[in-house]
């Protein structure tokens, strides 16, 4: 313990002389022109514009998206002329944008003077989740316009909590299908990624009926179904989207093994025939209180010894602060509900509604998500 505390006293030191370092021009100055130590200033001086500029960046995206300049180049290079015609542009500010847009590897130069896709350009035209967390980001973008008024202000009123219904709703399964349309869709079109992370952390070979809880369109479960051909699956969600769910479910021909069912997941009973269950991207939209709820609505519903996974980005993961601390935890503000959480935090909340054999499961990419999985209570008390 003594030895730990004298630790951190020194680490606190060097930090503090590190800090006084940084800040001194003259340092700078010699950093800069020292052979050994300049690749290491000019990489900070590059990343600290980087937070600097960020906001431009994020804006030549989205024109870049919403001009049509990308698909456009997806079908093979062409020149500015045409592009930016195609795209509605003029001459001189549409090269403006071509030019900030190569710079952002999102197109790139070709031979003959035309232009292609840039690497990053290239994955986005094939990441439709990407895509769409890109356009939604605009309502993000008028709220956070003012960052210390929103961080000020009663937690709420933002175009985000607009956008996610339910968020602070005292009646969440009272929303129509014109308001649980748009985020039903962007979470569908994400979907993908966050399904391979979890099927891929966690087998559901021993497992007869998956419940989705919180399964949106239904795109986890049939991400899952067909990883699974043997399993079995119910989505719960609220009535107007689990009639969405229900709908894909039926078209693509997996109704015999899919279905959804319409419920408030804090107060309805929840189907118990499930063997396994799975939160998605759930907990970490909800205040402490509303979890426990949850968790306690589960514990009630499930029989004992059922599977519960929990996957969702995580707060404090390393390699992922960016994501979980900062992208989600001013995100999840200005929706109005709740916070990323550490999975120890999960845990705690885990632990504290009875749930058993927690355990944070190896994953390959904590950006999309984290894992934990739990058991129901063992013996109803
Ligand atoms: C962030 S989305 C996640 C959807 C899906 N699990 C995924 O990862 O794509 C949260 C989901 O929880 C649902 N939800 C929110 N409050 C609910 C409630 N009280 N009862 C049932 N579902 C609710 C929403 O309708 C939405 O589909």
């Amino acid at each position: 313990m003594i030895a730990y505390w004298q630790h951190s006293r020194l680490r606190d030191r060097l930090h503090a002389w590190r800090d006084r370092l940084l800040a001194d021009p003259r340092f700078h100055r010699i950093a800069t022109r020292f052979p050994l130590t300049r690749p290491v200033a000019r990489k900070r001086s590059a990343e600290l514009f980087d937070l600097c500029a960020g906001f431009i960046y994020s804006q030549v995206l989205l024109a870049t998206l919403r001009s049509g300049l990308l698909d456009a180049l997806a079908k093979g290079p062409q020149e500015a002329e045409k592009l930016l015609q195609a795209a509605d542009l003029q001459p001189e500010p549409g090269q403006r944008l071509i030019d900030a847009a190569v710079a952002l590897r999102l197109l790139e130069h070709r031979s003959k003077g035309r232009y292609g896709l840039g690497d990053l350009g290239a994955v986005l035209v094939a990441a439709p989740g990407i895509r769409a967390m890109i356009e939604h980001h605009s309502v993000l973008y008028r709220d956070l316009e003012d960052p210390l008024m929103l961080l000020r202000g009663d937690r709420g009123d933002t175009g985000l909590a607009r956008y996610w219904g339910y968020a602070g709703n005292p009646q969440p399964d009272q929303l129509g299908a014109e308001s649980v349309a748009p985020y039903s869709s962007l979470m569908a079109a994400s979907q993908p990624m966050v399904a391979t992370e979890v099927l891929d952390a966690y087998s559901l070979r021993s497992y007869r009926v998956l419940m989705d809880v919180g399964g949106g369109d239904g795109a986890f479960l049939m991400a899952a179904a067909d990883r699974w051909p043997h399993l079995r699956g119910i989505s719960v969600d609220l009535p107007a989207v689990a009639e969405r769910a229900q709908q894909h479910f039926t078209e693509s021909g997996r109704g015999d093994r899919l279905s959804a069912c319409g419920a408030d997941f804090f107060r309805d009973p929840l189907p118990g025939e499930a063997d396994i269950v799975t939160l998605v991207r759930i907990l970490h939209d909800h205040d402490d209180e509303d979890v426990r709820q949850l968790l306690g609505n589960l514990q009630r519903s499930l029989r004992p010894g059922t599977t519960v996974l929990v996957a969702e980005p995580m707060a404090g993961v390393r390699g992922a602060e960016r994501v979980g601390d900062a992208y989600f935890g001013i995100y999840l503000h200005a929706m109005g509900r709740g916070r990323p959480r550490t999975p120890a935090e999960n845990r705690e909340l885990l632990e504290a509604s009875g749930f058993e054999s927690i355990r944070l499961l190896p994953g390959r990419n904590p950006l999309f998500a984290r894992v934990i999985a739990a058991k129901s209570r063992s013996l109803s008390v």
